[in-house]
């Protein structure tokens, strides 16, 4: 693999749309400063990818890039999982753990959804950012450490502010510099490229060549992309596996979406429009009877393509009331 200060920001952010001309001015402008970043964005819009953009500019490339989803992580493990632990701390704890922060000393911490992260862990996470300084789960002394934050967020952090559940001092120590990553249907214009960009990837991958015919790249540029960057990646994989001859017509991405999966977007919410929740949950349904129809209703490589677990899967197939049925005819 090449060396991460060997690629450009510009290479790896694609798109010639003036967002993305923005965002990459944005990033080479922040790079160099220590100062936090907190970056905003629907669902695989390129947050992490920003992220790593940052790092890789700025002068603490050759040191570490930590990335950690807070999300992920039960909250009763988080704490030491960011800061460590000294043996004893807890019952597991058989022996001393250096965190995530000491590992990224040097250099960059990536905290993923950062609005996941418990209120009790907010203050300690401040006090970490203003002191410079963490603290092991159980010890007495503190280590000094110099760590980059950057920070990421699907949620609306004001909104959490507001209603109490995000620590309003957190929150401006972490939006130093807000960076805020454009949904992909903001940047049409970009959709060719990139589709053109993840097909030559693909056909690597797949050792088949592969060529879009003019109409499907613009039915493409016409989609709403719930699931952006990553959703249309993952059509171009689609594509490029299952589509004989080598060229993709618009018909085959047609068929490729499936037509009652086409409108996520365009359904309405009605009286509920500014309901960030109940928008949220209409896009995850789709993306689920998206992903299901994809797979022809498998369900291990749909909950792949969704980039959840087998079992949130399960658990959300159920809330949402899809059957089996709905999913097999394309
Ligand atoms: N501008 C871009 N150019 C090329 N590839 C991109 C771009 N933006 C995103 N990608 C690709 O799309 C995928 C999703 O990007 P990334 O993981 O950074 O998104 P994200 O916003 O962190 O998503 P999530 O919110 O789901 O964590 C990655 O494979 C990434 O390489
Ligand atoms: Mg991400």
């Amino acid at each position: 693999m090449e060396s991460p200060a060997a690629i450009t920001i510009a290479e790896r952010l694609l798109g010639t749309s003036a967002a993305m001309v923005e965002l990459r001015a944005t990033i080479e402008r922040v790079a160099p400063h220590r100062t936090t970043v907190l970056i905003s964005g629907e669902s695989g819009t390129g947050k992490e990818l920003v992220a790593r953009a940052i790092h890789d500019a700025s002068p603490r490339h050759a040191m570490r890039f930590v990335a950690i989803n807070c999300a992920a992580i039960a909250p009763t493990l988080l704490e030491s999982e960011l800061f460590g632990h000294i043996r004893g701390a807890f019952t597991d704890a058989q022996r001393d753990r250096a965190g995530l922060f000491e590992e990224a000393d040097g250099g960059t911490i990536f905290l993923d959804e950062i609005g996941e992260i418990p209120t009790a862990l907010q203050a300690k996470l401040l006090r970490v950012l203003q002191e410079s300084e963490v603290r092991r789960v159980g010890a007495t002394v503190s280590t000094r450490i110099d760590v980059r934050v950057v920070a990421a967020t699907l949620r609306d952090l004001t909104a959490d502010v507001a209603s109490g559940r995000f620590r309003e001092d957190l929150f401006y120590r972490l939006n130093v510099v807000p960076i805020e990553v454009p949904a992909l249907r903001e940047r049409s214009s970009d959709i060719p490229l990139l589709a053109k960009h993840f097909a030559i990837r693909q056909s690597a991958k797949h050792q088949r060549a592969i060529a879009w015919e003019p109409q499907a790249l613009e039915l493409l540029q016409a989609l709403s992309w719930p699931g952006n960057v990553r959703e249309l990646e993952n059509l171009v994989e689609r594509a490029t596996v299952l589509v004989e001859g080598g060229h993709i017509s618009a018909d085959f991405v047609r068929t490729l979406i499936g037509t009652k999966n086409l409108p996520v977007v365009g359904r309405t919410i009605d009286e509920d429009q500014f309901s960030i929740k109940k928008a949220t949950r209409v896009l995850e349904e789709g993306l689920i009877r998206k992903a299901l129809s994809a797979t022809a209703g498998n369900r291990t490589n749909a909950a792949k393509l969704l980039e959840i677990s087998h079992r949130a899967l399960l658990y959300k197939i159920k809330e949402y009331g899809i059957a089996r049925s709905d999913n097999l005819d394309k």
